[in-house]
């Protein structure tokens, strides 16, 4: 990846939205860029954090394992976004594992430099605090669902998020071209791929969505019934 490209990726990263040229420039001659394959553990849960990072391309998930290897996942990362903000503020190590869904380009920021950038420019702190409310308020909900809806309100709410954020609007309804797997829909919702195969199985059979591979069609019905 050339400065220019760097430029250009730090510029559509929320935090950095208010920075001027400068500072861009400064920021982009201290990162380092990493090629991850898929399906790699970029850090661990309980490790040292002395970076931040942004994705340049792929996605990655944040997950949390149980005593008995039951995996919870967090939330899903793709181009633009950053993590592992949460040690480099709280001085704590890793609060999950971050791991590839897909060959990535992470582009690493140190932490004395994220801290140097933050101490001159209040602009990326208040952005940085906007985006921790952000997640927090997700979390939130997140917990409220898990607490609150059964196994099919949960799922449906998953479908709603991602329409929400990639849908594309089509003449049978909101199309999602690529839905994570059903293993990592299941450990969002809390239950097992087997459930997640027979929640979605029954979504089609009562007309609600159409799916065919990763993609799915949410349809009015569905909107009706679960929005
Ligand atoms: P850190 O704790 O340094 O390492 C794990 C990262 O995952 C964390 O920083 C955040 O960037 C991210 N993370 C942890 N929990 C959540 C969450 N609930 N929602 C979104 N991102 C999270």
């Amino acid at each position: 990846m050339d400065s220019t490209r760097i430029r250009e990726l730090l510029k559509k990263v929320s935090i950095f939205a208010n920075i001027d040229d400068q500072a861009l420039g400064r920021l982009a001659s201290l990162v380092q860029v990493r090629e991850v394959g898929k399906d790699s553990l970029i850090f661990g849960q309980d490790d040292s954090g002395d970076a931040l990072f942004i994705i340049a391309s792929g996605r990655v998930k944040v997950v949390l394992y149980g005593e008995n290897g039951k995996e919870i996942t967090l939330t899903f990362f793709g181009e633009g976004d950053f993590f592992g903000e949460m040690s480099l503020l709280d001085d704590m190590p890793r609060s999950a594992n971050v791991i590839t869904c897909e060959a990535s380009t992470l582009v690493i920021l140190k932490r004395s430099d994220f801290v140097a950038h933050l101490e001159e420019s209040p602009a990326t702190a208040i952005n940085v605090l906007g985006e921790l409310s952000r997640r927090l308020r997700k979390a939130d909900e997140i917990i409220g669902n898990l607490a609150l809806l059964d196994v099919y309100g949960r799922v449906a709410r998953l479908l709603m998020d991602l329409a929400e954020k990639d849908g594309e609007k089509v003449e049978e309804g909101t199309l999602i071209r690529k839905r994570p797997t059903q293993q990592d829909l299941a450990s969002m919702a809390n239950t097992s791929r087997e459930t997640v195969s027979r929640v979605l199985g029954d979504f089609q059979k009562r007309g609600l969505l159409e799916m065919d591979g990763k993609r799915v069609v949410l349809g009015p019905h569905f909107f009706r019934e679960h929005g």
